[in-house]
């Protein structure tokens, strides 16, 4: 499947049922409800979505939270069957312009400690790792690094 033909747009309350099984398929363990969902994208002052949609499939999704100091990655999602081709690297930059535009100089995520290809790509756009959180995620009980980018 190719990603490269996939577009950006805002990802809007219409998405989050074609959302869901890719979700489910990418995290098993602790996989975010339509619930969350829809709470992250009604707090429409802080938290700015997007979804790369090819059609009116869903190729990937991320978002970004605006914190009074800093913006925060919530999320950041390529199906399994358009990874590898790039989608994950546009998605994250077009995370980074939003927090530019917003005047955040700081970008901060957590990302599980055992997820080697988010780590890797996360380190090209500049993150560093500035903290660990010891058994965050549950139930697996696996450690949330803190990474973060200053522009
Ligand atoms: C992490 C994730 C978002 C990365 O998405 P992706 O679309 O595969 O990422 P990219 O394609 O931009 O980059 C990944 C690799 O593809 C390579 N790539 C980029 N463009 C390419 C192209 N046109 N053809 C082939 N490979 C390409 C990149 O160089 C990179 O290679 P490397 O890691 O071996 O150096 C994705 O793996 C994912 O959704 N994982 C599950 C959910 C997850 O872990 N999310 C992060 C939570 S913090």
């Amino acid at each position: 499947m190719t990603a490269g033909a996939a577009r950006l747009e805002r990802f809007r309350w219409w998405h989050v049922d074609a959302v869901l099984p890719v979700e489910a398929a990418l995290f098993p363990d602790e996989p975010w409800t339509a619930r969350t969902f829809w709470s992250e994208l009604g707090q429409v002052g802080t938290r700015h979505y997007l979804v790369a949609l090819d059609g009116a499939a869903v190729r990937g999704y991320a978002g970004l939270c605006d914190y009074p100091d800093e913006a925060w990655v919530q999320t950041l999602a390529v199906a399994p069957d358009a990874q590898g081709q790039g989608l994950g690297g546009r998605l994250l930059r077009a995370l980074l312009e939003v927090a530019e535009a917003l005047g955040q100089r700081t970008v901060a995520l957590e990302v599980r400690a055992d997820n080697a290809a988010a780590q890797a790509l996360y380190a090209r756009h500049g993150f560093t790792r500035t903290g660990v959180r010891r058994g965050y995620y549950q139930p697996s009980g696996v450690d949330a690094l803190v990474l973060t980018r200053r522009s």
